[in-house]
């Protein structure tokens, strides 16, 4: 689900060390995803330009061959019809061709999904005995809580931290500036405060045994970008 600009630029690229000016510079690209799943995302964009980004509106997109995939592999293969429910509302949510109420939202059935009133309610559903489980990478492998934004991500994780027993250990990211010059324009606490997309946040607050998502390829391919990792051991960094 990139930005159409990527794929094009893709296409310039290939076209120029490639020598051709045949598109992808003859090269067979293979793009994956569902248009109902992501757009790419666009700050602060409208719905407009979303669709304005896709892939869809490229110039490129009337040379791509479309293929579908339509069997649903698990209905398939294991014969399980229950199974099929669920792809089936998914879609129907894609399409738009569920009912909505008077304020545009559409409900969702008991069948559907299982509905909790708050955080608390979900943490202890999808983490049940979280303490007693916490050890066991099977377990922890098997389940994840899901958020379309940053802060609600922070948020649940520090209520399932505070959870957790043992002592709580802090990592701050270096902020001190190179540039003394500099300072003046770029306040440590600014610094401090910023949340960028793919970075850290300045203060990591960790505990024995929760785990974590590693955001780099320390050692490819056994420590990729996105492996799950376990602590099992906090030192203290000076
Ligand atoms: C592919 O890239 C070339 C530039 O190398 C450009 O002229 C052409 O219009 C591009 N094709 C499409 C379909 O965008």
């Amino acid at each position: 689900m990139s930005h159409k600009k990527d794929i094009e630029a893709l296409n310039w690229t290939l076209q120029d060390l490639r020598d051709s000016t045949d598109i992808m510079g003859g090269m067979v690209v293979l793009l994956a995803g569902d248009f109902r799943q992501t757009l790419p995302v666009i700050q602060r964009g409208t719905p407009a330009d979303e669709i304005q980004a896709c892939i869809k509106s490229s110039s490129l997109w009337p040379t791509v061959e479309k293929l579908r995939l339509k069997t649903n592999m698990r209905v398939h293969l294991h014969n399980d019809g229950d199974s099929g429910l669920y792809p089936e509302m998914l879609l129907k949510i894609g399409d738009g061709s569920l009912d909505v109420d008077a304020e545009g939202y559409i409900s969702l059935s008991r069948e559907f999904c299982n509905l909790v009133e708050s955080d608390v309610d979900l943490i202890a559903y999808v983490f049940p005995e979280l303490q007693q489980n916490l050890c066991s990478d099977q377990w922890l492998c098997a389940r994840a809580i899901l958020a379309p934004r940053n802060e609600i991500v922070n948020r649940i994780n520090t209520d399932i931290l505070n959870e957790v027993q043992g002592e709580m250990k802090e990592y701050l990211s270096m902020d001190t500036i190179m540039n003394t010059e500099l300072s003046t324009s770029y306040p440590v606490e600014f610094l401090n405060s910023l949340e960028l997309s793919g970075v850290q946040s300045h203060k990591l607050q960790l505990k024995l045994n929760v785990p974590i998502m590693l955001m780099r390829n320390l050692d490819a391919p056994r420590l990729c970008n996105g492996t799950k990792l376990r602590i099992t051991k906090l030192v203290l960094l000076f």
